[in-house]
């Protein structure tokens, strides 16, 4: 069958004539050589299928090695053809493939995952940075950290200090979640501790000259999380915002939770996972869910405003720019729709 029939068929939902392609050996990784002219846009079956809604069929082509992730020309993927259609069901399939294949994944390739996620931050740590007013960059220009994520970090704030207590933040940047943190510090004072995390020496001799070392109820431990863990207690809130590192080091930083999170205590943390893509951004909030429930914590993500980001001004002076652009991607409850979120562990664990 020529490919554009086998598109159409798989758009039809003809499973019958699909399979039996199949079994003679039609391909259905992607578009085969030849169909990278100007016109085409590069539609995979599995996003013919997923348009289709037929949840049989996209089973079937994932059965045949149809990649869940791949992507056409507008970097769409069969995840967004399926939200797009209003497919419900193929959402919710391609959502749980898509998390056992990047769990799998993450599984098999963990060493070199590791190895990969230590050089970077390390060639970060290297680097001189430049602090301007509403922004801090690294080397490449590219920004560490920015003003319009102010309000972000407010709202970060409001919910690790929402128990009161003792609180971690791990990386400072420009310090807006700590001025936040000192803020309802100075106006709750139920806030007992404030412990900052900090490894860049640039942003710790910031720190240090503008006298954070010496506020009341702060402690900075300056030095990669990784080394300075074992010298943490446990605390009532924690939020975690690094740079230059991998979901690999989130995923190793959830780990530890169990041990410094009090039982009660909430964590949150950036998520910048798959910003460019809605479709992905979702499957990776799903992961995060899942090894968190793993880890007896239950997750619940809330949309935040990131309008601030979408301007072309806030990247001025800036080498790179990410989009941000999320909808509302709908899968089983609770529901990855946010470029940030919140999680919770119950006092119950
Ligand atoms: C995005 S900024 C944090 C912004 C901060 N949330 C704020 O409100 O301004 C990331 C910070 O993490 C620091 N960092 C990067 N890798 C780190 C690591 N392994 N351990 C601790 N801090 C790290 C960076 O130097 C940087 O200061």
């Amino acid at each position: 069958m020529d490919y554009e029939e086998f598109l159409k068929n798989c758009l039809a939902g003809n499973i019958d004539k699909v399979r039996a392609a199949l079994e003679s050996g039609q391909d259905c990784t992607g578009p085969p050589e030849g169909t990278e002219t100007a016109e085409f846009d590069g539609r995979t079956p599995l996003m013919a299928a997923a348009s289709g809604g037929n949840k049989e069929l996209v089973t079937l082509l994932l059965e045949h090695g149809a990649p869940w992730n791949a992507t056409d020309k507008k970097g769409r993927c069969a995840g967004d053809y399926a939200v797009e259609a209003g497919h419900q069901e193929v959402v919710d399939l391609l959502v749980s493939f898509g998390c056992q294949a990047e769990l799998m994944l993450g599984l098999l390739e963990k060493r070199q995952l590791q190895q990969a996620s230590e050089t970077g931050n390390a060639e970060y740590l290297k680097q001189k940075l430049t602090f301007d007013t509403d922004k801090v960059l690294d080397e490449q220009g590219d920004a560490v950290m920015m003003e319009w994520e102010r309000p972000l970090m407010e709202a970060h704030a409001e919910f690790i200090c929402s128990q009161g207590g003792d609180i971690l933040n791990v990386g400072f940047g420009m310090g807006l979640i700590d001025e936040a943190i000192q803020r309802r510090s100075e106006t709750t004072r139920n806030i007992t501790s404030h412990t900052i995390i900090e490894a860049h020496p640039d942003v710790f001799a910031k720190m240090i000259s503008d006298g954070w070392d010496k506020k009341p109820g702060v402690t900075v431990l300056y030095g990669r999380w990784q080394e300075v863990l074992p010298q943490l207690s446990s605390y009532d809130g924690i939020f975690f915002d690094t740079y230059g590192e991998h979901y690999y080091d989130l995923s190793e930083f959830q780990s530890h939770l169990p041990r410094i999170l009090k039982r009660g205590g909430v964590y949150s943390f950036f998520n910048g996972l798959s910003p460019d893509n809605e479709f992905f951004h979702g499957v990776a909030c799903e992961i995060v869910r899942l090894e968190l429930r793993s880890l007896g914590m239950e997750s619940q993500f809330l949309p935040l405003p990131a309008e601030a980001a979408r301007g072309d001004s806030v990247w001025r002076g800036t080498a790179a720019r990410t989009t941000f652009r999320w909808r509302t991607l709908r899968t089983r409850p609770p529901r990855p729709t946010t470029p940030r979120e919140r999680h919770e562990r119950r006092p119950d664990r």
